[in-house]
């Protein structure tokens, strides 16, 4: 093997360690978390003063809430006095207030009520009293904070997320569902699950009828990264290639097939009102139209549906915007999305406790609504052993990730071999996560 060669296969393998080992989940906690912005909540969340979210990442818990004069603001969630957690999950308060000795916080944090105050003889100041602020910064709608007191902005953070994202208009998006799911694999399995299209042939048979080309790219953008079908000629609502299917006669029928199995099967980046709209495709485009024209007749069909109900649909935001953007983003370091015209899956991944087998993953569906016609945010919380559904596909994609997790720790397992071509969002993440651990980032 010469030299290039061995460095790109170098470049390319993964050490198992990094996802079993407990060492490296505390030198995670130590490096990574504490100096990454992280997405905390939606500002849907927290409509209204006082509502709030509580993130929790490794040992530190930040509240996410709305002071009164209607800024989203954040807090470390200790008690200045000895260090009870104020808020658990999410709620609505008027105040933050300690049940343990009862000290009182406003919604900017200052200490509003103290007991026996005079017992300090005015030793303590404001900061000692009052609640640590945490940075914030808001991106398409969702809260990001950051741990560091100082350093680079959000928008320095994100490099070219904005460029390539903001045309799909996730600040106008709103939760379709909202899933939590408490896995048996590093907090790493589980997203990366959701970083490659690689796995899609062979994890979900029952849709390679209609995925069109399945074979992706990807590339890197930064510490971030991308993959999309670049390259391809095989439209949505057509057999992939690899099936060696026959096309359907009439490729509407392919094209309404795709919007019928996605609303069934997953409920996510496609809206119900695609679906809908999908069924009236033969409408409006003649039969022997070629599937491409099909699909954007279809695309077409959800955009009219959307205006009509006042929805409003991505101005920006076009099909060779799409082209450009892809299929799929991660957004270092633990946070992936496939975003569409009126929708976007997100997943969050973090890790639960100090134990690298264990993991907590959200998976939010977020579509446009009608301003008002939103549903009620309701948080599912499942464990995939109790063998409730996240439906298929999901399903499909959790049922990996016990079995990979557990088959990192076989002793002949190596190095994990992440594709260099069509798994470039693994091997990038893997590079920039290594970097943070080895303090080589932007202070
Ligand atoms: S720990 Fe909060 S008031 Fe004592
Ligand atoms: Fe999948």
């Amino acid at each position: 093997m010469n030299t290039q060669t061995k460095l790109r296969a170098q470049l390319q393998s993964i050490d198992p360690a990094d996802y079993t080992c407990w060492d490296f989940a505390a030198r995670e906690k130590a490096k990574l978390w504490p100096r990454t912005w992280q997405v905390a909540c939606r500002e849907e969340e927290i409509t209204q003063p006082g509502s709030f979210v509580t993130y929790e990442i490794a040992d530190d818990a930040i509240i996410v809430t709305r002071n009164k004069a209607g800024e989203v603001v954040a807090f470390h969630n200790v008690c200045p006095h000895r260090g009870r957690r104020l808020t658990k999950g999410c709620g609505k308060a008027a105040q933050f207030r300690c049940g343990y000795h009862g000290w009182t916080f406003d919604l900017d944090g200052r200490n509003v009520a103290l007991q026996d105050r005079d017992d300090w003889a005015g030793a303590l100041d404001d900061v000692d009293l009052s609640l640590q602020r945490v940075r914030i910064g808001t991106w398409g709608g969702f809260v990001f904070v950051d741990l560091r007191e100082e350093g680079e902005s959000l928008t320095e953070y994100l490099e070219t997320i904005p460029e390539f994202l903001d045309p799909f208009e996730y600040e106008h998006m709103r939760y379709r569902w909202y899933t939590t799911v408490h896995m048996d694999c590093n907090w790493k399995v589980a997203l990366e699950a959701f970083m490659e299209n690689y796995h899609v042939f062979t994890t979900h048979p029952q849709i390679t009828h209609i995925v069109g080309d399945d074979y992706s790219k990807s590339y890197a953008q930064g510490k971030h990264a991308h993959f999309g079908f670049w390259g391809t000629t095989t439209p949505l609502g057509v057999p992939s290639p690899r099936t060696k299917r026959q096309p359907p006669a009439d490729a509407r029928d392919g094209v309404i097939e795709f919007f019928q199995t996605y609303e069934d099967q997953l409920k996510a980046m496609f809206s119900e009102r695609d679906f809908t709209a999908s069924q009236r495709l033969k409408e409006i485009v003649p039969e022997g139209a070629d599937a491409g024209t099909a699909f954007m007749a279809a695309v077409q069909l959800g955009r009219e549906a959307a205006e009509k109900e006042g929805i409003g649909y991505p101005e920006r935001l076009t099909f060779e915007h799409i082209a450009k953007a892809g299929a799929n983003w991660h957004i270092f370091p633990n946070c992936a999305t496939l975003p569409w015209f009126d929708g976007a899956l997100f997943y969050r991944a973090r890790p639960d406790g100090d134990d690298p087998d264990r993991c907590i993953f959200d998976i939010w569906s977020l579509v446009r609504f009608a301003p008002g016609s939103e549903p009620a945010l309701e948080r599912k919380l499942l464990t995939p052993t109790e063998g409730k559904s996240v439906g298929p596909i999901l399903d499909q994609d959790i049922a990996n990730m016990s079995e990979v997790q557990m088959g990192m720790k076989s002793r002949a397992f190596r190095r994990a071999l992440a594709n260099p071509v069509q798994e470039m969002e693994l091997i990038n993440f893997h590079r920039h996560l290594h970097r943070y651990l080895d303090d080589e980032i932007p202070s």
